[in-house]
């Protein structure tokens, strides 16, 4: 598959490498470039053997430095519509991709940038990183999800606080309000992303994807059904070749050969 505005390479076997690829506009985000990441999610979900996507973006920048304003100035409200409905249909996709999607921001994550971040499931910074919604200085609210999934993250007071002052926050920041899990030396966070891929990438591949679907779903759930959604993927485990190699290779004292049935 081919893209104009996103790099999308297989790094090593299972772990996909995903960069928004407009460095000249700080990656921004214009309609082509959320078609093309939409592709991209379906093309990483449609591969079986996928295992871990790394997001990231193109050029020491910038990891996204939002929605692109000169296509967004025009918009009628019709409009306006349709462009943020399809930025949350691209955020939605990759946050179901049934493999773990791990951000890795360097320079700015702000506005669609911040969003596309935290559609991932988690989120390593550079210690160069700038978060931020900036969105209120151009007399627009955040339109990709911002105002939900910032609020979910950090709670509704710190999310207000970011989102009505527009302030935009550091790599240190981030981590200590929990909207990143990590923070690295600038000129690590690219192996840093690919030592998390690899440790994922070893374990039971169904595993891992039973793992992230129960966490997914249950969050959405009253906590009995959550557990008893919990309890049903640990039972689908049992059925799989899998587990029994998990199992037998810990009492053999042998490093487990996972093979993804
Ligand atoms: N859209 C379109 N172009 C953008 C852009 C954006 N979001 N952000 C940066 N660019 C372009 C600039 O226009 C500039 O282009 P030219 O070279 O052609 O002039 C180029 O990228 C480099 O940017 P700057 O010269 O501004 O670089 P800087 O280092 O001085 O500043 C910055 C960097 C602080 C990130 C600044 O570019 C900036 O504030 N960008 C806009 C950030 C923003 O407001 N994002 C939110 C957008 S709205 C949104 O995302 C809505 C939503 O929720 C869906």
């Amino acid at each position: 598959m081919t893209y104009q505005n996103l790099l999308l390479e297989q790094a090593e076997p299972g772990i996909y490498l995903l960069s928004v690829n407009r460095p000249k506009a700080l990656n921004a985000l214009n309609a082509a470039t959320l078609e093309e990441l939409q592709r991209a999610a379906a093309q990483v979900a449609a591969d079986a053997a996928a295992r871990v996507l790394l997001v990231t973006g193109a050029g020491d920048k910038a990891f996204v430095a939002g929605a692109d304003i000169s296509e967004m100035q025009s918009l009628t409200a019709d409009q306006a519509r349709a462009f943020s409905e399809k930025g949350m249909q691209v955020m939605a996709a990759l946050e179901a991709l049934p493999v773990p999607v791990i951000a890795l921001v360097h320079g700015y994550a702000l506005g669609g940038g911040c969003e596309l971040a935290m559609a991932c499931d988690w989120i390593v910074a550079s210690d160069r990183a700038v978060f931020g919604q900036p969105e209120v200085n151009l007399g627009i609210p955040p339109g990709f999800g911002g105002t939900q999934r910032l609020t979910r993250l950090v709670g509704r007071a710190r999310a207000l606080e970011l989102i009505t002052t527009a302030r935009q926050i550091k790599a240190e920041e981030a981590l200590a309000i929990g909207l990143v899990t990590r923070v690295v030396p600038a000129t690590e966070l690219r192996s840093a992303g690919m030592d998390m891929a690899r440790m994922i990438a070893a374990k039971g591949p169904l595993a891992v994807r039973l793992a992230k679907q129960a966490v997914q779903r249950g969050q959405n759930l009253e906590l009995s059904q959550a557990c008893a959604y919990e309890t049903a993927q640990f039972a689908l485990a049992f059925a799989t070749a899998d587990q029994r190699e998990g199992m037998q290779a810990f009492l053999n004292k042998r490093t487990a050969q996972f093979n993804g049935r």
